[in-house]
């Protein structure tokens, strides 16, 4: 299948009720993971590269990566995302070189760093969605800001400082026209989300709950969903690792989400730790071992499980059959024609 836009991968989902993961690659190994979880479980998939991976990887590696994944796996619909883009031009590079859905994160400035005004956010936004809608592209628009820092991208400290405002998230919908829509309930990137199980006092399921119930037929994104489990902290830390102890989004609370309009599930920390907790394991047990392969492969097969794992419990699995691509030339068509309206439907307090 070639790639789809994340639009009709999102529509589809809210139509069977599920969500749909989204896994952050930087290399040829993730790529490969993920499409054998999606292979495995016949889902859907979201891929997604952040700023600094499209720099880390090259836009041209990555971009043949993600055909070769197409070309491999015909029957798997995937769209192919870029995570936090900054700016406008990040988010037209992106379209250029092929990518089917873009997110513009104009909740901070160019720096990734320091959170920006309303109205700046909605002009920017707006600017990117009408670019890329003329192209059949997706875009996902962030209100509110996430917290921490420690991956590079957020506004640093708790996830509670912005966390969205309902009524800004109505006139952010409703004046850029994004197709889906992040927005702050308390997570944040990385590891080190909660110091202990989060309950309603640092994850505002409530607020997603209010949010939906005030744009019910919006795609909601939620950010920093990683559930960091224990078991991969052990790994990691039982292999010559120093993670303090920490908790995330528990798996309970995203399906609650995905009950709530949820759609979209960002996921990175989860597979970074399985694979180095892997990668650990075989240079502690082995020593002696230099081949990149024996510890490559073992990291790869752990997170095709995390991947896996999630996608059943996104509800994912068994949705890849279900519908045939629409060319990103038909989702421009339908954005002009208005069968893919993006005005909100908006309901009263
Ligand atoms: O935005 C957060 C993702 O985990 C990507 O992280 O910017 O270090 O690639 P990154
Ligand atoms: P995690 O750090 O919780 O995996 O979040 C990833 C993310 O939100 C990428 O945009
Ligand atoms: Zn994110």
């Amino acid at each position: 299948m070639p790639l789809v836009s994340m639009r009709q991968l999102l529509d589809e989902a809210a139509k069977g009720g599920y969500g749909v993961g989204a896994f952050n690659v930087n290399n040829m190994e993730q790529i490969q993971a993920i499409m054998e979880a999606a292979q495995q479980t016949k889902s859907p998939v979201i891929i997604q590269a952040s700023r600094g991976a499209r720099q880390y990887a090259q836009d041209r590696y990555l971009y043949h990566l993600m055909l070769a994944a197409a070309e491999l796996y015909p029957e798997i619909p995937i769209a192919m995302h870029q995570d936090h883009g900054n700016s406008f031009e990040t988010c037209k590079s992106a379209i250029e070189l092929g990518f089917t859905s873009v997110m513009m994160d104009g909740s901070l400035k160019a720096d990734g760093k320091t959170p920006t005004e309303f109205e700046e956010n909605v002009e920017v936004t707006r600017r990117v969605v009408e670019y890329a809608h003329e192209r059949g592209v997706t875009v996902e628009g962030e209100i509110g800001v996430l917290g921490g820092i420690e991956d590079g991208h957020g506004a640093g400290g708790s996830g509670l400082e912005h966390v969205t405002d309902p009524d800004q998230a109505v006139e952010f919908a409703e004046r850029t026209g994004v197709d889906a829509l992040a927005i702050a309930i308390g997570t944040s990137h990385g590891a080190y989300k909660f110091s202990k199980k989060p309950d309603g006092s640092v994850l505002k399921m409530d607020l997603l709950i209010e949010i939906h119930n005030r744009l019910p037929k919006t795609h909601l994104v939620m950010h920093g969903s990683s559930s960091v489990p224990k078991e991969l902290q052990d790994i990691v830390n039982q292999y010559g690792g120093h993670l303090k102890e920490t908790w995330g989004v528990p798996v309970e609370e995203i399906q609650l989400g995905i009950k709530n309009g949820v759609r979209k599930i960002n996921v990175d920390t989860d597979n970074r730790l399985a694979i180095t907790g892997a990668i650990r394991k075989v240079l502690w047990e082995s020593p002696e071992k230099f081949d990149p392969r024996d510890y490559n492969k073992p990291a790869r097969e752990a997170m095709q499980k995390v991947v896996a794992t999630r996608m059943v419990q996104f509800g994912q699995a068994g949705h890849a059959g279900d519908y045939s691509a629409v060319s990103i030339a038909e989702q421009a068509k339908g954005y002009a024609n208005g069968t893919l309206s993006t005005a909100p439907l908006v309901s009263a307090k």
